[in-house]
């Protein structure tokens, strides 16, 4: 990051376990942390509460460039209320995804995005964190599991909060969602030339926390 304030990007598709990384990731390095998701996922809940098309580029772009979003510890206030629980949906997800392909809706977020830039240092995740918004990240990591290990893991995430979930439609909806979001036109979904793949099927959380701190070790002398 040529000497300003360090940056580690973690991009990859769907339940990927990128948040979970990058939250333990950010927790150990004393780092701030940029959910990039979160934003997007806020953007249509927004939409949806101004009885917003998803469709209508226009009008979103502008409720994100306003966004009233607020996070403290766990818990995220959209204009002052609570959106923690809906924000982590699965339809909020799928709503998220389609507002993301909208090119002014990205722009407006970009500055947004930038902001949580301070020191010590960012780990920010998303899709596009080491592509389009932190190109010059200190460490890109492209974080990668099948379809069938990111489907069991929501699947057990969802039933552990007692929601009931079936398997086969969460692996077509995260099929689904990964499609859109790879084959759209503005900052695909798609590893940066210099990013780092890591294939977490078989690891577990605190193997690839180890795994991205020993190559964070390596990029910046402590
Ligand atoms: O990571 P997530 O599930 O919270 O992301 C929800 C959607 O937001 C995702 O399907 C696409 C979009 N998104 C994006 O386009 N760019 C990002 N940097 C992060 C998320």
């Amino acid at each position: 990051s040529a000497g300003g304030v360090p940056v580690l990007a973690v991009d990859g598709p769907t339940a990927s376990g990128k948040g979970t990384l990058a939250a333990e990731l950010a927790h150990q390095l004393g780092y701030h942390l940029l959910d990039s998701g979160a934003l997007y996922r806020a953007t249509a809940l927004a939409a949806q509460d101004a009885g917003i098309s998803l469709e209508d580029e226009p009008a979103l772009a502008e409720l994100a460039a306003r966004l009233e979003l607020r996070f403290t510890g766990h818990q995220v206030f959209l204009a002052g209320r609570d959106i923690t629980d809906p924000l982590r949906l699965e339809s909020t997800g799928g709503m998220a995804s389609r507002v993301s392909v909208h090119p002014a809706v990205r722009k407006a977020l970009h500055a947004l995005q930038l902001s949580f830039r301070r020191a010590p240092g960012l780990v920010a995740d998303g899709r596009d964190m080491g592509t389009v918004v932190f190109p010059e990240a200190d460490l890109k990591v492209f974080l990668t599991a099948s379809a069938d290990a990111r489907a069991e893991r929501r699947y057990k995430q969802l039933i552990s909060k007692g929601n009931s979930a079936n398997i086969d439609s969460l692996r077509a909806d995260l099929q689904m969602r990964d499609e859109r979001d790879k084959n759209r036109a503005v900052a695909p979904l798609k590893p940066a030339e210099d990013a780092m793949l890591l294939d977490n099927s078989h690891l577990s959380v605190e193997a690839s926390v180890e795994k991205v701190l020993g190559w964070w070790q390596q990029r910046r002398p402590f």
